[in-house]
């Protein structure tokens, strides 16, 4: 008996320092950064599709836009790395941007897969999702925003997005308009100490939450974040060991590439 019971708590042991399932923080929402993108090309329907199936809470997009105007959904504001074109997205019209094969670089199965307009994205998911944009600074930014903010009125879906940027102007410029949905801050090096905390205190003053770059966060500013009662999510976390981490430290999300590492903390 007394040989049963050691090998249990050594079992429990094994589990636990590993990372097992952490009942615990299971209200912890899990972002697809930039959909599923370990397992399709990013920010297409197709890892989005893949997202939503696999069981994430918000899919993660990054818009620009195109020359004519339109909302695309895209990370980079150059086409090089992720279509078969090359030059900056703002230099293509939409009909232009929808000729290009989006899915090639990532894996030949995926040919012909397109950049998404953010409405095509809508369309194809409506609020059945829940969405976490992030917009790219652009030099039209002010018709961005109207347009973004717009889009998502007229497809009923304030209550299942949230907006971030890197950039502070672009938030200003959604709570000027007095947006429902919650505004997060992207943070890649946040300050320490007491600049740190002056930092928190200017954020809280216009948004709901932060996003923050996992390389360079400190434990003492998440836990401060936490105080105040901001959101806080963790980018990019790829690694169980970490996702663990940062759940033991009170986040309130992981924006992660590989989704398949949900299953140990669901
Ligand atoms: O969610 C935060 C993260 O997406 C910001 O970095 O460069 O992947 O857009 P990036
Ligand atoms: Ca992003």
């Amino acid at each position: 008996m007394k040989r049963f019971v050691c090998v249990m708590v050594m079992v429990v042991f094994v589990f636990m320092s590993l990372g097992g399932v952490v009942h615990a923080h299971s209200h912890v929402s899990f972002f697809a950064h930039r959909g599923a993108s370990a397992l399709a090309p990013e920010n297409t329907i197709e890892a989005f599709e893949q997202a939503i199936n696999m069981g994430a809470d918000y899919i993660e997009l990054d818009i620009q836009m195109s020359q004519d105007g339109h909302l695309v959904v895209i990370h980079d504001d150059t086409l090089d790395r992720t279509t078969n074109a090359s030059g900056d997205v703002s230099h293509y019209t939409l009909a232009q941007l929808k000729k290009l094969d989006a899915g090639s670089w990532f894996d030949v199965s995926y040919e012909g897969a397109k950049i998404p307009t953010l409405e095509d994205v809508f369309q194809a998911f409506g609020d059945h999702v829940h969405y976490c944009i992030e917009i790219k600074a652009n030099q039209r930014s002010e018709y961005m925003i109207a347009k973004l903010h717009e889009l998502i009125e007229n497809y009923q879906l304030m209550d299942v997005v949230m907006v971030q940027s890197f950039d502070e102007d672009l938030l200003h410029l959604l709570r000027n308009i007095d947006v429902t949905y919650p505004l997060i801050q992207i943070i890649s090096r946040p300050k320490s100490g007491f600049r740190g905390k002056n930092q928190l205190s200017h954020v809280e003053s216009y948004a709901d939450g932060l996003c923050l770059n996992a390389r360079y966060t400190s434990p003492s500013f998440v836990k401060h974040a936490r105080t105040k009662g901001l959101l806080v999510h963790m980018y990019t976390v790829n690694k169980r060991k970490d996702i663990k981490k940062w759940l033991n430290r009170g986040v309130t999300g992981i924006i992660t590439d590989d989704l398949r590492l949900m299953e140990y903390f669901k």
